[in-house]
């Protein structure tokens, strides 16, 4: 259950679906996604390609002509929640035979057509590249035939398209900065269903960011696999392509969109520690709305782990990273992801992992158990050896040592005042406000003047392990 509450907003097959609400007399789609942010910054893209073939969505499924399902790969409890989903779309179907159900995303990119063919769980499949197709795929479904579109490609960005945002009235959005992945972390389905790596136009995010704070936006989470690997103009053997045009890299695309606004707060994710340069960290300094939160994903404490896992740096390179994020940005919140259970992780391997943990006092973490996927360097390569009730318990350990250290974090802001943008209602109470703090702990306090889409100052009274608690003070 813990493990639920945690994970819960994250990479996350657990509690993420989110349906989509634009109701009209036109068609109608309805869109539910699973999964990281990317597929959620995704599904504001597809609902953009859609309503430009006259597709508005709807939050009723049983009022929908399409059902579009954005679904995620990363653990297989991931696939199998989505085809539980499918399963139920099905009995759906056989009530409304004109209903087009189609698969998106990750699932789509690795099952290919055997979801079609093989399971007939759908009308139509589309990769994370090939949503610009969707209009033609649902024609061809109308015609009596079951579309497929899972090309990958090498310079889609979707950079032209304004997302339709689907969470209405909303502070804050996420922009994708880039797509795919270059890393080839043993453990990892992402390269293969989302591709090699291309970074988007800087114009146009600035542009995006833009056109989101003059619509009542305050806060940008720029959205890539690998953020730090951003660039723009260069190659990847770092190689000017054009030389007539500026190059960006992503600590520049940071200050580029943080010039945007004082007002628009600028998030990041996901960093990775092999290619994490203090020049971002200096940018983080050097602009009060680039937040300081770093979402620094280890996986394992141990440098053998490491390198079983091709994640391309050691115990000791990321505790250097670390020492970089404090001497830099003095008061940043730093955040993780760590496995347990992977394969041939020994017992001292695993207290690794905790000792590093304790080494780093993580303000917030993600925790996984190690889930084999098909075709990853770790199927091919490693076997997956650690029994099921051991990867839990080494799991429990993990997730209880950083319950304390959460709850540690959070008791140290007792006593100060943190500058609190407020996202809306709390969820628990209609007489509570709730927003976050620049390193992104969520708070919550009684109504006072400030509304929804304003900065307010909290002096902070309490707190859980989740939650800070406090008091609007002028
Ligand atoms: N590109 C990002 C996000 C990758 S997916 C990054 O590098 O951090 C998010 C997290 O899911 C990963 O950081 C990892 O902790 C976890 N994950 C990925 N594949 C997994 C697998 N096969 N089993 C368990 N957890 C996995
Ligand atoms: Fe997967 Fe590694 Fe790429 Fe992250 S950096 S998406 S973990 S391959
Ligand atoms: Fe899942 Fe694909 Fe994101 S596998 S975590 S939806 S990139």
């Amino acid at each position: 259950m813990e493990e639920k509450q945690i994970l819960e907003g994250r990479q996350g097959e657990v509690l993420d679906s989110k349906r989509a609400e634009v109701s009209s007399t036109s068609k109608k789609l309805y869109i539910e996604s699973y999964g990281c942010q990317m597929n959620f910054s995704d599904s504001e893209v597809v609902a953009a390609i859609m309503s430009k073939k006259g597709y508005n969505t709807t939050r009723n499924i049983d009022d929908a002509d399409v059902v579009l399902i954005n679904t995620c790969s990363i653990r297989d409890n991931a696939e199998k929640r989505v085809r539980n989903r499918l399963t139920e779309f099905k009995k759906k179907k056989s009530d409304n035979p004109d209903m087009v159900v189609g698969i998106l995303g990750c699932m789509a990119e690795r099952l290919k057509k055997s979801l079609l063919e093989q399971e007939k769980l759908v009308d139509l499949v589309a990769g994370p590249d090939a949503y610009r197709d969707l209009p033609n795929l649902i024609d061809e479904v109308g015609t009596g035939q079951r579309a497929v579109n899972v090309l990958l490609s090498r310079d889609e960005t979707y950079a032209d398209i304004s997302p339709v945002r689907l969470d209405k009235g909303g502070v804050s959005a996420f922009v994708t900065i880039m797509r795919g992945c270059d890393n080839m972390c043993s453990f990892c389905v992402v390269p293969f269903t989302r591709g090699r790596e291309r970074s988007r136009d800087p114009q146009t995010i600035v542009q995006e960011c833009t056109e989101l704070f003059n619509n009542g936006y305050r806060e940008v989470t720029l959205l890539g696999q690998n953020v730090d690997s951003y660039r723009w103009n260069i190659t990847n053997k770092g190689e000017i392509k054009d030389p007539n045009l500026p190059t960006v890299n992503f600590a520049q695309l940071m200050e580029m969109v943080a010039k945007v606004s004082p007002e628009l707060r600028v998030r990041f994710s996901t960093s990775h520690p092999k290619d994490m340069t203090d020049d971002v960290l200096h940018a983080m300094a050097k602009y009060e709305n680039l937040c300081n939160y770093i979402h620094l994903p280890v996986q394992s404490g141990n440098s053998d782990v490491l390198k079983r896992m091709n994640r391309g740096y050691s115990r000791e390179w990321y505790l250097q990273r670390i020492e970089a994020i404090h001497k830099i940005i003095p008061d940043c919140a730093i955040s993780t992801d760590v496995i347990s259970g992977f394969c041939g992780e020994t017992e001292a391997e695993h207290k690794d992992t905790l000792s590093l943990m304790d080494a780093v006092k993580y303000d917030f973490a993600y925790m996984f158990k190690y889930s084999e996927r098909p075709k990853t360097l770790a199927e091919r390569k490693f076997e997956d050896d650690i029994p099921d009730e051991v990867k839990s318990n080494r799991l429990s350990e993990i997730i209880d040592k950083q319950l304390k250290f959460s709850l540690a974090s959070n008791q140290k802001r007792i006593g100060l005042v943190e500058k609190v943008l407020i996202e809306g209602e709390s969820k628990r109470s209609n007489e509570h406000m709730c927003g976050r703090t620049s390193r992104n702990s969520m708070v919550v306090f009684p109504k006072g003047n400030g509304k929804k889409g304003q900065y307010v100052n909290v002096k902070i009274t309490d707190c859980t392990s989740a939650t800070l608690i406090g008091k609007e003070i002028n």
